[in-house]
Parts: structure tokens; C-alpha cells; sequence
């Protein structure tokens, strides 16, 4: 019955997708279904539309937290306060590090930056060859050369916005790209920026910048960041603008010098995002992170099964089934049909490996997700293609027939 009801609110939604009140009816849904990831994407679309909405930042919350994610729930939960019962969130990864002017303050400030050092490199990225060798040329070659770059002047700082549908990687990458340094990687969502409660952003934002320089060098990744640079005329309140200025004056290193820090961003939505972000000196080069090709999708999926009992498998038939499909469409598939597997070891009484039959059956569940996000890309491509800056998704478009 509830399946049902879930099924006609996702056509509902699909009709008219900025609808946040219905994304948030069907979250609530999903996660009592068990299907929190599916939730937590719902609750997300609905912030991307309305990020101040207080029902869908709940939603989120608890999508996250039925997704296993208690660093996201956290994160959700400042904004709109604990879910009950609350609880303590313990997430155990990433090791908090206290800032230099620790207050004693209850909001624990500058605690919030979590660093780690990510052991994924680009080699574990499926894929996104070109998006490698640009940020090879921009950052990690000079890195490694310091002779070089003294030769040619080169400055070891710099900004990429990274942007494309969900899933797809840019987190990911950004993380091997620590790995790949062995640096440290500072990973900011904006709700750990945006405080909107207590109006101490800048505040936050500039011990953030003053902890990555410290940690130099080091890559300070700010996810999200439509959320954390949006176009300041579209912000209402002041208080936003005052982020966006601070944000600037961090990234042109006015306050003081960024050698040695690289800053990569992230969005979903580079429409939204402050074109003074993205002038020379700060996230001036951007690069489209396409959902992954044939080789990369067969690579994401070999990964996916490597730890798991497998017998007779054709990875290279799967690949070629999910054009379309997300990198973590494809690890999400791997996961439906792992419980294909152990349900029928649970109800034949026998341990069951993972077969060809449970992955296709995982993929006639599993659609895939990056369609949705071409479509309203699309709309933006065309209408405000300002110096080509979306060539490269009208191509993907154009030659993938999306539309
Ligand atoms: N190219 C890839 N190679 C290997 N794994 C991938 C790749 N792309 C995605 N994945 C898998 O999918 C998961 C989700 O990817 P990730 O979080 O980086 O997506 P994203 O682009 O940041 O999405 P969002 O826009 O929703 O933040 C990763 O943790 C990884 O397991
Ligand atoms: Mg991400």
C-alpha cells in the first residue's frame, strides 16, 4: 500500500519537480520504506530549491541519519535543530581539530573543520581523464616540481569549481586529490559555514582559511557552494552577503597569503553560484564532471565488487547497460543486488555469492539519476551560455541525445 503511495508521489514530483512540500512527504515516506538514500536525494532537491526551508532541512536530517551519514545529519541538525530523540552523533572517521582562538563558547566553532587524510588517489577515480590531467597541470604538477615552478613563477595556490550531476564524483576526486599529496583535506559543507542562527559566518569562514594555511599545503574543499556563494542579488538578507564578501576577500588572500592552498569547490548548480567567485585569482577554472563512460562504469563497478563474493559476473555487459548512470548509481546498484544475495542465503539457508542474476535484477530497480539533472542544466546551458562557459555539457547533451 505505502509502496504505492511512494510511486505515485515520485510521478507527482516528476511532474513538477520544484515542488518541495511533496519532496518532503515522499522523504518522509522513503525513509520509512527503508529506502533513505532515495530520501535523502528528495530532501536535497528540495533544498536546492528552497534552501531555507525548515521541513526539508528536517527531512534531510533524517535522511542522513537512516543513510548511515551522522556527519550529514550533524550538519543538517544545526540548522534545524536535533531530530528525537537527539542524539549525540558520535562519527568517529574524521578527527576534529581545534582552532588557534578556541573560545570556550558553547558553538564549537572553529571544532567543526573536520581534517583527514583521505587514502583514496586519482587511480581508485573511475574515469574523468581530462578532468585528472587539468587538475594534474594546475595543481599537483607544480607541487611536485618546486624547481619548475620557481622557473616559471608559479605560485602554488589556485581554485577550481568543479560542477555536474549528482554523484558523479567531485567529492570523490577532491578527496584523491589529498590522498594523492598525502595533504590535508579540509572538507567544508556549507552548513558547517552558514550559521544562520547565530550570524557567525564570516567568523568560521575565516578560521577555516586560517587553519588550511597553517596546514599548507593542503586542499580546502568547499562543497556545495551555490549554497555558500550564491548570487549575491539573489541573497535577501544581509547577512549572506557579508559571507560571499568574506568569502572573496579569503580567496583573493587580501587578509594573507594562500600559498600552498588549493581551494577546489563543488556544485550541482553553477548557475547559482557568484560570478565573482569565479573571476582570475579564485575558482577561475571550471570543469564539468560528466557521469562516468563505458571503461569508467566498468571500473566503478569492478571496485564495487571487489570485496564482495562474486561468481560469474559479466562486468563488461553491465557497463555497457547504464550509459546514464551515476558513479554512485552504479555503487548503489552493487549494493541492491548484494541484498539479492544475502536474502536468498537467508531463504535457501545456503551462502549465496552475488551473481549475474541478482545484478540484473538489481538493475531494473536501480534507474539511473543523472537524467533529471541534464534536463534543468540543459535550460540554463541555453539561455546563459555567457563565453561558452557551457559548451562542453551542451556537447554531452547533444551527442547522448538526452533531450
Ligand atoms: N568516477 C568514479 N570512480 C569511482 N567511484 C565513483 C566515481 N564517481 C562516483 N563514485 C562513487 O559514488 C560515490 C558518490 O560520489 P560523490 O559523492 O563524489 O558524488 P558528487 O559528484 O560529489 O555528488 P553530489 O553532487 O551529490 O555531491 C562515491 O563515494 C564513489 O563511491
Ligand atoms: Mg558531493
Amino acid at each position: 500500500m505505502d509502496e504505492s503511495v511512494a510511486a505515485a508521489l515520485e510521478a507527482a514530483v516528476a511532474a513538477d519537480p520544484s515542488n518541495t512540500a511533496l519532496r518532503v512527504h515522499l522523504a518522509a515516506l522513503l525513509v520509512l520504506q527503508g529506502d533513505a538514500r532515495r530520501a535523502l536525494e528528495h530532501a536535497q532537491a528540495a533544498l536546492a530549491v528552497a534552501p531555507d526551508d525548515i521541513a526539508a532541512l528536517a527531512a534531510a536530517r533524517d535522511a542522513a541519519q537512516a543513510s548511515g551519514d551522522p556527519a550529514k545529519a550533524r550538519a543538517y541538525a544545526r540548522l534545524v535543530g536535533p531530530a528525537e530523540p537527539a542524539s549525540p552523533a558520535v562519527s568517529g572517521r574524521p578527527v576534529p581539530v581545534g582552532g588557534d582562538d578556541s573560545d570556550p563558547d558553547a558553538h564549537d566553532g572553529e571544532d567543526e573543520v573536520e581534517v583527514e587524510r583521505p587514502c583514496v588517489t586519482l587511480a581508485d577515480v573511475g574515469g574523468l581523464e581530462e578532468v585528472k590531467a587539468r587538475l594534474d597541470s594546475a595543481f599537483l604538477a607544480p607541487l611536485r616540481n618546486p624547481e619548475l615552478r620557481r622557473y616559471y613563477g608559479k605560485s602554488l595556490r589556485g581554485g577550481l569549481l568543479l560542477f555536474g550531476p549528482p554523484g558523479c564524483g567531485k567529492t570523490f576526486l577532491a578527496r584523491a586529490v589529498a590522498g594523492e599529496l598525502g595533504a590535508q583535506f579540509f572538507a567544508v559543507g556549507l552548513n558547517d559555514v552558514l550559521d544562520m542562527w547565530l550570524g557567525e559566518s564570516e567568523r568560521r569562514l575565516h578560521g577555516l582559511f586560517e587553519q588550511a594555511r597553517r596546514a599548507a599545503p593542503c586542499v580546502l574543499f568547499l562543497d556545495e557552494i551555490d549554497a555558500l556563494g550564491q548570487k549575491r542579488a539573489q541573497l535577501r538578507h544581509s547577512a549572506g552577503r557579508n559571507v560571499v564578501n568574506q568569502l572573496l576577500a579569503e580567496l583573493d588572500g587580501a587578509l594573507a597569503d594562500n600559498e600552498g592552498v588549493f581551494v577546489l569547490a563543488a556544485t550541482n548548480h553553477p548557475w547559482d553560484v557568484d560570478t565573482a567567485l569565479r573571476r582570475p585569482g579564485r575558482l577561475d577554472r571550471t570543469l564539468l564532471v560528466l557521469p562516468p563512460d563505458q571503461a569508467a562504469r566498468a571500473a566503478i563497478l569492478a571496485g564495487a565488487l571487489a570485496e564482495r563474493p562474486v561468481d560469474g559476473a559479466d562486468v563488461a555487459k553491465l557497463a555497457r547497460q547504464t550509459d546514464g548512470y551515476s558513479g554512485a548509481d552504479l555503487v548503489h546498484l552493487v549494493e541492491v543486488a548484494s541484498e539479492h544475495a544475502l536474502q536468498e542465503s537467508v531463504r535457501t539457508g545456503e551462502l549465496r555469492p552475488i551473481t549475474q542474476a541478482h545484478l540484473g535484477k538489481a538493475l531494473k530497480e536501480v534507474p539511473p539519476s543523472t537524467r533529471a539533472w541534464f534536463a534543468v542544466a540543459h535550460n540554463y546551458a541555453v539561455y546563459a551560455n555567457e563565453g561558452g562557459q557551457y559548451d562542453d555539457l551542451l556537447a554531452y547533451v547533444r551527442q547522448h541525445k538526452l533531450l
